[in-house]
């Protein structure tokens, strides 16, 4: 039996795995999918993983390091598309697991596109308008990841057999071709999200309650979609397997894409990565320092309120206003302003929006703010270091300075002339940039209807920063992942989200965060944890509540927060961050093995067969069968059990051996066998005598 599992485990480790993305967006969940699960896959395929998307001049110099195909396979049909005049990329991509990536250009092979546009056609009867430019790329890398595949398997003659996994539409046309001219493969299509639903979500439709009720191709035609949403259906379809994020996603794609998924693949996280051991929360103390940095150039002149007692809130995450939950956020910050101040509270909360919208770059005022603070910072330091000398000179002397005149008339001066600086006679900005859509974005105009203004009575105080985090910026120099670490609390009241990793994120940096019961990501830990609140977790419920009582419900969560004490706050941190290996890859990668090994005993059904796999000790197949949803959990405790005591026998057998090799060193070995040969035998003899008795 175990032979039969470690065979069948060699047949599919002689496979290649071959991961198909595309990375338009460089930042955003998918990103994160794609880039974290790379460790985990590569620990699993080693050189047979290797994943696939367009070529970025820039990112592919910044980031993947060329080299040679590893396999004389790979490198012939890279060189049959080279040879007919396309463009295609090989190397390394440098970030955890260091994957091999094949990155093909999709300009250069633009001058297929009306040929490929007909093959389409005839082949699957989807027609692409010519106006639709991220259909027609993702045609063109569609049909050179086709292309590829059919010169791939020619040359390997189905040893070793290939999987291909497929993300997002953009990606399933290449899945589509490949299956309509017969290229033997395993196939997945994982979706992240429906087309449709995303629509519908930001057209304000009451999705989740007429998920039966919407005609699918009217509403794909009337948004002019239904081009894309063929190709996405499509390629749902002729998928082997088929998985979605989440449960809520699974619901909502059999009813969008007339599928049910055959395996959920909830998204993990590389745990390591974030959890930085027992320092986190010296991190949140470090990097909330530079935050404050922040606020006090950004506030200057209105820094009435005090730093210490200031909780940082913040939502992040692309731009999709209603989708994302900006609107209830919004609408329970201007009621969450009104219960501090009629309570009377000595608790300011600065809130960032970090979604990306269209800019002319930073505005003026804002870069003023961090001029002027570091202004005050250098004459500080100037006024500090003249104190000092002046001080140690005295001292020397053997005399304690009269203080009043330790500082002289100029140095007043300056003092008088930084504060003075620091007047302003307009509020602190709400936006950090200049907006392109001033008049009509929908976060600016929501505070302007709600009159968050930022002023000196507000206790909620919002800074609207339209662009992802950087390091290298000039006015808040950090990356998201410092910025998270040093925020209180995270909020993600979205109403659409398939998964949401930001919310997970948080968790895993010991970040209490905001989610809902909307939520994929919400959902999940609503099903595998009793009480998510004690642990940081907060899910607004967004399905059986109407808005009003759901902002409600949100404004209470955070009223609550801003009432805990610093203690309380701390001691809850220790318990968000206890929650992150169940977001870990290591267990939620499993769901991954098993939809690749579902595709290889479909599509190869002689070689592969599921019964012969054996991917325990999480089944996804047992956990599907399972009402409720529990068995993951009690199966990933007892996955740990077991690695416990296995622990623990391997440390008893390690001391075993150090004590009877100290043993032979002390005794001798002839005394140390003499001895225990003596204990055995008086041991049975007594036994024996015990017996005649
Ligand atoms: N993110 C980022 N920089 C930022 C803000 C967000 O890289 O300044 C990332 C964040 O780490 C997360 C992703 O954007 O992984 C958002 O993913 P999510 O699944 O929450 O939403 P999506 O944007 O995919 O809908
Ligand atoms: C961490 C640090 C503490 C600090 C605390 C601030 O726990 O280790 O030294 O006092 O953060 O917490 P707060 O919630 O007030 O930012
Ligand atoms: C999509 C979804 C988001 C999910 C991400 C990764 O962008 O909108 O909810 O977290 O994909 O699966």
């Amino acid at each position: 039996m175990i032979l039969f599992c470690i065979s069948s485990l060699f047949l599919i480790y002689k496979c290649f795995i071959l991961c198909t993305t595309v990375c338009l967006c460089p930042v955003g969940g998918i990103y994160t999918v794609i880039q974290t699960k790379a460790k985990i896959t590569v620990d699993e395929w080693g050189e047979n993983y290797i994943m696939m998307g367009p070529y970025y001049e820039h990112n592919f110099k910044t980031q993947v390091e060329k080299c040679e195909p590893p396999n004389q396979a790979i490198k012939a049909a890279m060189d049959s598309l080279i040879n007919n005049g396309s463009q295609v990329h090989f190397g390394r991509w440098l970030i955890e697991g260091s994957p091999y990536v094949i990155l093909f250009d999709i300009g250069a092979a633009a001058w297929n596109l009306d040929r490929w546009k007909g093959d389409l056609w005839n082949e699957c009867s989807i027609g692409l308008p010519y106006h639709d430019r991220e259909a027609n790329d993702s045609l063109i890398f569609g049909s050179l990841v086709a292309w590829f595949f059919k010169e791939l398997t020619d040359q390997l003659q189905d040893k070793p057999n290939v999987i291909a996994h497929f993300h997002e539409w953009q990606a399933g046309t290449g899945l589509l071709l490949s299956r309509s001219r017969k290229i033997p493969l395993a196939t997945i299509f994982t979706t992240h999200a429906t087309l449709l639903g995303r629509y519908l979500c930001a057209g304000n439709a009451d999705f989740y309650n007429n998920l039966d009720k919407f005609n699918i191709d009217q509403e794909a035609g009337e948004r002019q979609i239904y081009h894309r949403y063929c190709l996405e259906r499509a390629a749902v379809h002729c998928a082997h397997v088929f998985t979605t994020v989440s449960q809520i996603t699974a619901v909502e794609a059999n009813h969008m894409l007339h599928r049910q998924a055959d395996v959920v693949t909830p998204n993990g996280l590389n745990v390591r990565k974030f959890s930085a051991m027992h320092e986190f929360q010296n991190l949140h103390s470090m990097n909330k320092a530079k935050i404050q940095e922040f606020v006090r150039g950004h506030f200057y002149g209105h820094l009435d309120f005090n730093l210490e007692k200031t909780l940082f809130f913040f939502i992040a995450g692309r731009y999709e206003f209603s989708n994302k939950g900006a609107d209830l956020f919004l609408e329970s910050l201007s009621r969450l302003n009104y219960l501090l101040r009629v309570h009377k509270s000595d608790v300011t909360v600065v809130v960032f929006f970090i979604m990306p919208a269209k800019t002319n770059n930073f505005n003026v005022e804002s870069l003023k703010g961090q001029a002027v603070r570091k202004q005050l910072w250098d004459t500080t330091q100037f006024v500090k270091e003249k104190f000092g000398k002046r001080l140690y000179e005295s001292l020397l002397r053997g005399e304690i300075p009269d203080m009043s005149k330790i500082l002289d008339r100029d140095d007043f001066t300056i003092m008088k002339r930084a504060i003075y600086a620091t007047q302003r006679h307009s509020l602190p900005p709400v936006t950090t940039h200049n907006m392109l859509d001033d008049s009509t974005d929908p976060i600016l105009s929501n505070i302007r209807r709600i009159g968050l203004f930022n002023g000196r009575n507000d206790r909620v105080k919002i800074v609207f920063h339209p662009e992802f985090l950087s390091s290298t910026s000039p006015l808040l120099p950090m990356d998201y992942e410092e910025f998270v670490r040093g925020c209180h609390l995270g909020v993600f009241p979205s109403y659409y989200e398939p998964w949401g990793y930001t919310p997970g994120e948080c968790t895993v940096m010991g970040i209490p965060s905001v989610t809902t019961n909307l939520s994929g990501f919400g959902c999940f830990m609503e099903e595998h944890v009793s009480d998510p609140s004690e642990y940081g977790i907060y899910i607004v419920d967004r399905r059986f509540r109407s808005a009003d009582e759901s902002c409600n419900q949100l404004t209470q969560f955070m009223f609550s927060f801003c009432q805990q004490s610093r203690r309380q706050r701390i001691i809850q941190r220790n318990r968000t961050e206890r929650l992150s290996d169940l977001l870990d890859w290591r267990y939620l990668g499993r769901f991954y093995m098993y939809a690749r090994h579902l595709a290889l005993s479909r599509s190869f059904p002689s070689k592969f067969k599921m019964d012969h796999l054996n991917i325990a000790p999480v089944s996804p197949a047992n956990t599907h069968t399972l009402s409720d949803g529990r068995e993951i959990n009690i199966k990933l405790i007892q996955f740990k059990i077991l690695y416990i005591y296995i622990y623990i026998y391997i440390y008893i057998i390690c001391m075993c051996v150090c004590v009877c090799t100290l043993l032979v060193k002390i005794l001798g070995s002839e005394r140390f066998f003499m001895f225990f040969f003596y204990r055995s035998f008086l041991c049975s003899s007594r036994l024996h005598l015990f017996d005649q008795k």
